[in-house]
């Protein structure tokens, strides 16, 4: 075994103490426990709770993933921003299908959830953009995301001269950038166990309700 193994083999997960999950006490609606699962991670500390990873799949059929940050959810969803002239924007635009995947580890917790994303309109678009920085404002005004960088002063360039033009014209907002919103279509939630008794109860959206099950862990 090399070192890096050995090391990996010696690394603890999931060692607790870890929160209760009552699957009695759940309530009918996914979104409804998500949300209680948020609140309950907010008020343990859990740093940047609001990150998770969004997964695609491009156009042979390769699955691709990487962090986002989470928006808003409300009754119709899950919301997250960014350009629809990236990578994920692209892949999104050919295939709708995606997964979103939240891992708390401080709380032993995974929240997958899988279903079809849409791409909001202009003004929720707007709206999300002139929330964020300036700087990540500006970063998104270069509008080369997922494009080959050949020297990172290109950037560094590029993002001054974008901050420039924000300080004179504030309500820059840039073309690409899209608020998009996943409708869920399978959630699941996780609850770690020292002990690998884990807890997974899984909600389907099955003829316009929603259904809940055990899974094995
Ligand atoms: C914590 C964290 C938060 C991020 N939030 C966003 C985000 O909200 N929107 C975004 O477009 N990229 C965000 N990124 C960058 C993406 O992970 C990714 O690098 C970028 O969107 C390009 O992805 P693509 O090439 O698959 O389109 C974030 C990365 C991290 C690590």
């Amino acid at each position: 075994m090399n070192s890096i193994q050995k090391t990996l083999r010696s690394l603890p997960s999931l060692e607790g103490p870890l929160p209760e999950f009552n699957i009695e006490k759940t309530p009918n609606n996914p979104i409804d426990l998500f949300v209680d699962w948020l609140t309950f991670a907010l008020e343990n500390e859990i740093k940047e709770p609001h990150a998770m990873t969004l997964s695609t799949v491009d156009s042979e059929g390769q699955p691709d993933a990487r962090v986002l940050i989470l928006k808003n959810v409300d009754d119709h969803g899950w919301y997250f921003a960014s350009s629809s002239n990236s990578q994920k924007g692209w892949q999104l635009e050919q295939n709708s299908k995606a997964a979103l995947t939240f891992y708390w580890s401080q709380i032993g917790r995974q929240i997958r959830i899988k279903g079809n994303v849409m791409g909001l309109g202009k003004t929720e678009s707007r709206q999300d953009f002139l929330h964020r920085s300036i700087g990540a404002r500006a970063a998104s005004l270069i509008g080369n995301q997922s494009k080959p960088l050949k020297d990172s002063d290109d950037f560094n360039l590029a993002l001054k001269k974008q901050i420039k033009r924000l300080n004179l014209e504030p309500d820059q907002v840039s073309p690409y950038w899209t608020l998009y919103r996943l409708e869920a279509m399978q959630v699941e939630f996780w609850q770690g166990h020292p002990e690998r008794n884990h807890t997974r109860l899984l909600y389907r959206f099955h003829q316009n309700s929603w259904q809940k099950s055990l899974l094995w862990p």
